[in-house]
């Protein structure tokens, strides 16, 4: 009985630069071993996006902090794709306007946000299995995670699929512009001082630059298997 109670939930903790697919495999991987995907990004994202309607300054930290706190924010995953709804609105494609992007270092240099987002991203595991990506999943929000996975694939390729992403949707696209963008972020996400992105000792570094999308889920799903992934649950 004890040993039931104090077994942890199954944590797959995805963390990689901008643009390595981590949303696209962090998705597939959730609905193969039927766990729940939270894609952490998407919160620092509705922060941003929350502060920018509400028209402050975003370097004022404590407004910021007082949006993170006052979040509703939930995910919806469904035939009909990833939905992040805010205040009740779908948002899934506001908060990845260029906008918020460039926005979001705002919410993520300040480590009173994470705080409150660590504690939201950590209640998750209390009720579910889950595959989780981010920048630090695997370093501190679960550093007892099952599975831990570094994404990389080098910045021409990541620029390459960002920018056939943005032509997919019909939006404007520059390749340079969307290298020199991505470049950027990763500049950002590995010097902030704060939580910054790094491949934990403990992490399996996966580089897909030359991988098909189906070939690194299932590379993640053979490496579940051997890390004792719990079976479906019936109840
Ligand atoms: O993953 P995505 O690109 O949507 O993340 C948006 C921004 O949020 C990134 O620029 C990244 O720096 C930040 N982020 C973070 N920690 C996470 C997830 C995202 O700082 N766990």
């Amino acid at each position: 009985m004890g040993e039931i109670q104090e077994r942890k939930n199954f944590v797959v903790a995805i963390d990689g630069p901008a643009g390595a697919g981590k949303g696209t495999v962090a998705r597939q991987v959730a609905r193969k071993l039927t766990f729940l995907y939270v894609d952490t990004g998407a919160m620092y994202r509705a922060v941003t996006l929350k502060a920018l309607s509400l028209g402050f300054d975003l370097s004022d930290e404590n407004r910021l902090i007082a949006v993170a706190r006052n979040l509703r924010l939930d995910f919806r995953d469904s035939s009909d794709g990833y939905q992040v709804m805010l205040d009740g609105k779908d948002v899934t494609r506001e908060i990845r306007s260029e906008q918020v992007s460039r926005y979001t270092c705002y919410a993520a240099s300040s480590l009173s946000v994470r705080r409150i987002l660590w504690e939201l991203q950590r209640c998750f595991r209390e009720r579910h299995h889950l595959v989780m990506e981010g920048r630090d999943i695997g370093s501190i929000v679960f550093p007892d995670a099952q599975v831990k996975i570094y994404l990389d694939a080098s910045l021409e390729e990541r620029a390459r699929r960002r920018f056939l992403q943005l032509q997919e949707q019909h939006l404007p696209a520059d390749f340079t512009q969307v290298r020199q963008e991505i470049a950027a972020r990763d500049k950002a996400d590995f010097e902030r001082p704060i939580a910054p992105l790094v491949k934990v000792p403990d992490a399996v570094y996966l580089d897909t630059t030359k991988m098909s999308i189906p070939e690194v889920v299932n590379w993640i799903f053979r490496l579940c298997l051997e890390r004792g992934l719990p079976l479906p649950q019936i109840d």
